[in-house]
């Protein structure tokens, strides 16, 4: 087996470990990684590494290295666990490597959740290995796109429920920044028709990309800020001090709330503190669904989220390179670290 082994202190420093593929012991199973997607937000679980505890996941072959997590599919390759068959396929959070030894526990016709105990007290919605064929969201044509999108289509999914939910906190215009990046999009477009306005500022480079979307009121390039308007809630999506600090300035006391999503590279929000009054707040996904899971239950959960994912399939805009194995994936996670990538360019990898 192989293993992306990256040093916590300079991600972009990785190697590729070589091993022997593990068998199942007792209570274990191990996961065959087939089909992974890359995104900023991979690189945003590097850079939180020790903050979120994302290193946690995935033990490194060595003290100081990182293993970065992805998401995809793989498939039970030997299994010591009764209703964990051998060949069953599943969809979840996976290691930038061949091969996963997990213990599954809650073992039901829909999937296991990984028992390990390294993994016990981390959050649970990233312990579960989902079945495909009695998933909602899962289509055998649409493997690609779930690889890509599906955590961040569910982060959009319940950042725009919480926005709703809150009546925008008084807002009238929701302002996403990182705006051509799929997890603005993906809350852009769930928040469509919503009752606030959506601007997105992006990079200029971006600036066609992003309109050509058609998914935001009005999209502006950074630099802009002074022409947004309040009352106006920010969704910094990928961290972007610079942005925030300028919509403050333009806003003031129109600024009802700062909601920080993501650092794709800072390690914190640097030069910019929290806004006082508890407008900035830091938006973590699996707490917002745990809330929902335990509001409407799993089936219902699952159900209104699998429709929303349904109704965005159709528009979504990337054009998918597939490229095989560990080197190529390797090169991917060296070139996602060394600059923005194209957005509307999804990579996918196959191992
Ligand atoms: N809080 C949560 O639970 C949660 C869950 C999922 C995702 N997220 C966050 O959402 C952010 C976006 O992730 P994504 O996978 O949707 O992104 P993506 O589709 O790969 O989008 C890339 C875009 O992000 C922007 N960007 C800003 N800084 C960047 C950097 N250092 N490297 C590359 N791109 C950068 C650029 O947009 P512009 O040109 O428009 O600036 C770029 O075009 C990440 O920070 C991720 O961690 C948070």
């Amino acid at each position: 087996m192989w293993t992306l082994a990256v040093s916590r202190a300079d991600v972009s420093d990785s190697v590729l470990v070589e091993a022997d593929t593990p068998a199942a012991g007792d209570g274990e199973a191990v996961l065959r990684v087939e089909r992974v997607g890359l995104t900023t937000n991979n690189a945003t679980y590097a850079t939180l590494g020790d903050a979120l505890r994302y290193w946690q996941f995935f033990p490194a072959p060595e003290a100081g290295q990182g293993v970065v997590p992805v998401w995809g599919f793989a498939t039970v390759e030997s299994s010591a666990v009764a209703g964990v068959e051998v060949g069953t396929r599943v969809y979840g959070y996976l290691p930038s490597a061949s091969h996963l030894v997990v213990r599954p526990v809650s073992v039901d016709g829909r999937g296991f959740r990984d028992g390990s105990e390294h993994r016990a007290d981390l959050p649970g919605v990233y312990n579960a290995y989902a079945a495909v064929t009695p998933d909602p969201m899962w289509s055998p044509d649409t493997e690609d796109l779930q690889t890509l999108y599906r955590p961040l289509f569910t982060t959009a999914f319940v950042l725009a429920d919480q926005l709703v939910d809150s009546g925008f906190d008084g807002a009238t215009t929701v302002v996403l920044s990182s705006a051509s990046s799929r997890t603005s999009h993906n809350t852009a477009f769930l928040l469509r028709g919503a009752g606030a306005r959506v601007v997105g500022l992006t990079s200029a480079g971006n600036l066609g990309y992003t309109a050509g979307l058609d998914t935001y009121d009005e999209v502006l390039p950074y630099g802009s800020e002074s022409a947004v308007s309040g009352p106006a809630v920010h969704l910094d999506v990928a961290g972007n001090p610079p942005v925030t600090r300028a919509l403050r300035d333009a806003l003031g006391d129109g600024l009802v709330k700062e909601w920080i999503i993501g650092m794709a590279s800072q390690p914190a929000a640097a030069g910019t503190p929290p806004l006082p009054d508890g407008r900035t707040a830091l938006f973590f996904a699996p707490d917002r669904m745990r809330q929902r899971i335990e509001e409407w239950g799993r089936d219902g959960f699952e159900t209104r989220l699998a429709d929303a994912w349904r109704g965005f399939l159709p528009v979504a805009p990337d054009r998918i390179t597939t490229e095989a194995g560990a080197e190529a994936f390797r090169q991917a996670w060296t070139a996602l670290l060394a600059g923005s990538p194209s957005p509307g360019l999804g990579r996918t990898f196959t191992f």
